[in-house]
């Protein structure tokens, strides 16, 4: 079963991965017992509402949820390696090399003391062993790759001095640089405009052609999947509620949660009037609902689904969903 089991065609397998943090409020679990896979060259959507866990499961694939307040437990397996058993120094090695990641606001990530053109050179420098002349070229090929106009000039230049779309350029071309394996993009577009936002997903759904990166694509948008994406992961409340290839999710949703998530989709649904809004909002972490986490918004509860906590089932070989409807129609998991 895919979720479930060591596949060797995975490229990253995150096995039950459980974050939590304490705070002056208390403690609260962030992250439940999530399990991910995704292999080689693929696209995988992590779609959920604000607070789901989405960065966090993110973060943890590179070890960097901070600790206090956090404390991550699970198995991150990349390439055949444990990542949650290397030192701080060898996931460092790994960090900007075999996995990057591109963030929402590019300015947290770019230094603002450097050109451009030094920030794209320092990971072929790091990782790479380029001369500085070697990356000097190499670099002024990535800002042409990822469209940036009149890329000698661009390479002199401070993150301040560009637009929001250009410097979210410079850090796909940054996270691009050494070719990695696994490229992590929370909310690349989010702070962007609209036709930039279109502009970026054309610019990474290019690039994937071309260097056949596996790209984890986490967004609160589902639009935005169905656009990019192989496959999905629903997060609700820090836990998997559905994992689907998209042509199965799009035909039909299991989770009731996934459906009014593709109900607020205009394209898809093909509705002109008001769009579908979830009623409801996310729980607290620190008051769950017992039993289904969704319960509080689902239109489908029964008296069970407030009871009972509902698994994990594989309904098929690639589709799983936690939901008392389709309990009898898989196998836990
Ligand atoms: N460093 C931290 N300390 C305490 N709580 C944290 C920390 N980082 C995240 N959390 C909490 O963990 C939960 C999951 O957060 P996460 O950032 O993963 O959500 P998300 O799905 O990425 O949401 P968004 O769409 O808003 O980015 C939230 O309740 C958040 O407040
Ligand atoms: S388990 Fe019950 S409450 Fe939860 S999503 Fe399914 S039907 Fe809705
Ligand atoms: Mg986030």
């Amino acid at each position: 079963m895919r979720d479930v089991l060591l596949d060797n065609e995975d490229l990253l397998r995150i096995n039950n991965l459980n974050v939590r943090f304490r705070t002056s409020e208390g403690a609260f679990r962030a992250v439940r017992d999530v399990s991910i896979s995704i292999r080689s060259g693929e696209t995988l959507g992590i779609v959920g509402e604000s607070g789901s866990g989405k960065s966090v499961t993110a973060l943890s694939i590179m070890n960097l949820i901070p600790n206090p307040p956090g404390e991550a437990t699970g198995d991150i397996l990349f390439n055949g390696r444990n990542l949650r058993n290397l030192s701080p120094e060898e996931v460092r090695t790994i960090r900007g090399n075999e996995i990057s990641m591109i963030f929402q606001e590019p300015m947290t990530s770019l230094n603002p003391i450097h050109t451009c053109g030094k920030q794209i050179m320092e990971p072929l420098l790091l990782h790479k062993g380029f001369t500085k002349k070697e990356a000097k070229v190499r670099a002024l090929e990535l800002l042409k790759m990822v469209g940036i106009p009149i890329p000698e000039q661009r390479f002199k230049e401070y993150p301040h001095q560009l637009s929001g779309g250009m410097r979210q350029r410079i850090m796909i071309a940054m996270a691009l640089a050494c070719r990695p394996k696994l490229l992590l993009a929370d909310e690349p577009t989010t702070a962007l405009d609209v036709t930039i936002q279109a502009q970026i997903l054309e610019l990474m759904k290019n690039l994937r052609k071309e260097i056949d990166t596996a790209i984890i694509m986490i967004t609160h948008d589902l639009g935005i999947i169905t656009e990019m994406c192989d496959r999905v992961v629903v997060m609700y409340a820090g836990q998997v509620v559905e994992s689907s290839p998209l042509k199965e999710l799009i035909k039909e949703s299991l989770h009731p949660y996934t459906e009014g998530l593709l109900r607020s989709i205009p394209t898809i649904t093909k509705e002109k009037q008001r769009l579908h809004t979830i009623e409801g909002t996310v729980p607290s972490p620190f008051n769950m609902p017992i039993g289904c986490s969704f319960q509080p918004r689902c239109n489908y509860s029964t008296s069970l689904c407030s009871e009972k906590t509902p698994e994990l089932v594989h309904i098929t070989e690639e589709r799983a969903v936690r939901c008392w409807r389709h309990v009898n129609e898989g196998k836990q998991g």
